[in-house]
């Protein structure tokens, strides 16, 4: 019997120079610079530029970056129609799985697998994510879509194309900030969802759109929603040690807890919770937070199980004023970076992923005939 080791757990399947995850010292690089300080002094344009280019960019450089990604912002009318097709009782990661398909589709060079023509995709989808987002918000809101403005950046555009309005700075920072820690972390699922559509010589397009659909599921992307509906079911932060232990007891998972990788705590989570305190602080509403500390320090003290990066980031969204189903996309406007960082790192050094599997099903036998068969 070959070891076996389910859910890769522990396994190295390749090299990266992208990110590092280091759970021992509970810290995160990309590309050698620490996460927290990149959250800190940068934007989240100028970390996207860091995964794709390698380098920070210069203020020249950044410019640039910025112009080509404003340029691409708007959809074309026929991707606008397929959202305007999709039902509004989906799902938006539904909708962006559809939509960056689409967006393949309507792309003459799905075919061109030149780093260049890549690093163009993944800026295409970078710029034309938040849009498709926002759209499908506009319309299942029955409000009027809001076009994507130049003159605004990344994350500012983001609101104004949401809620016709951009918020205060304290709360454009708290929303990049969240997009930088959001942007990479090795190979995750979704991520090696990715790597293994690529690894076959697949376009980017169909990479993103399995990644997409990998990230959805709470035991990934999905929990950062699920600890929004966890913290509403507790309601008040006195209720919030009886409700972990009640929910310990019947065995349940408890989203936005736990990580395959981070045993003793998740390196991203002390800088976005400092962020949610601000929300909080800045929104006045303390409650989310005070339940979020009554569940900590029970699951701590119980389990010794730590929040993951979906923990804190949930109820920020939150007190921003998106709906819970909107916080998954918004994972996927940042991890598209990673994404597609990955996707380029695997077509300039492929070689097919195809593990093994042992086989424990029925011995060989002889088929027999239809009539020879009764029920
Ligand atoms: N709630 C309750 N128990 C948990 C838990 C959680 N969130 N996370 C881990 N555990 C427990 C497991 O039940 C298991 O206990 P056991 O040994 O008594 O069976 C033990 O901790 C080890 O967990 P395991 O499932 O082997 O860890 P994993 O590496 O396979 O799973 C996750 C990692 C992320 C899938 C898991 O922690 C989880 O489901 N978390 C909730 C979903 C979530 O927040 N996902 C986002 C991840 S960034």
């Amino acid at each position: 019997m070959p070891e076996i080791r389910k859910g890769l757990d522990g396994v190295f399947v390749d090299t990266t120079t992208i990110s590092k995850v280091m759970p021992e010292i509970n810290s995160l690089v990309y590309r050698g610079y620490p996460v927290q300080d990149l959250a800190e002094h940068c934007s989240f344009e100028e970390v996207a530029y860091l995964l794709w280019k390698g380098e920070l960019p210069s203020a020249e450089e950044l410019i640039a970056f910025n112009e080509v990604e404003k340029s691409k912002r708007v959809l074309s009318p026929a991707t606008l129609e397929v959202i305007k097709n999709i039902p509004t009782h989906s799902h938006p990661m539904d909708v962006l799985r559809t939509v960056t398909s689409f967006i393949g589709n309507m792309d003459e060079r799905i075919w061109d697998d030149s780093a260049e023509a890549n690093l163009d995709k993944a800026i295409t989808l970078m710029a034309q994510i938040p849009t498709a987002i926002a759209a499908f918000k506009r319309l299942k809101d029955k409000q009027e879509i809001i076009p994507p403005d130049t003159s605004k950046g990344f994350s500012e555009n983001f609101f104004h194309m949401c809620f016709g309005e951009v918020p205060a700075k304290e709360v454009i920072k708290a929303f990049d900030v969240s997009l930088i820690l959001y942007a990479e972390h090795s190979f995750n699922a979704s991520t090696f969802t990715a790597r293994v559509i690529t690894s076959t010589t697949s376009d980017l397009y169909s990479a993103v759109t399995g990644a997409i659909g990998a990230l959805k599921g709470p035991l990934h992307g999905g929990a950062n929603e699920q600890v929004m509906y966890m913290l509403k079911e507790v309601g008040e932060a006195s209720k919030g040690e009886e409700w972990m232990l009640k929910a310990l007891s019947d065995k349940r998972k408890i989203m936005g807890f736990g990580h395959r990788v981070y045993k003793r705590g998740d390196s991203r989570v002390p800088t976005m919770k400092s962020y949610t305190q601000k929300m909080s602080k800045f929104t006045g509403q303390e409650k989310w937070l005070d339940i979020s500390n009554a569940l900590e320090e029970t699951m701590k003290r119980e389990k010794n199980i730590y929040p993951n990066l979906d923990f804190p980031a949930g109820p920020a969204y939150y007190m921003m004023g998106f709906e819970i189903e909107m916080f998954t996309p918004i994972f996927v406007m940042s991890r598209i970076t990673g994404w597609s960082a990955h996707i380029m790192e695997q077509k300039a050094h492929n070689k097919l992923i195809r593990p093994l599997s042992e086989y424990n099903g029925m011995g060989e036998r002889k088929v027999s005939t239809l009539s020879e068969r009764v029920s």
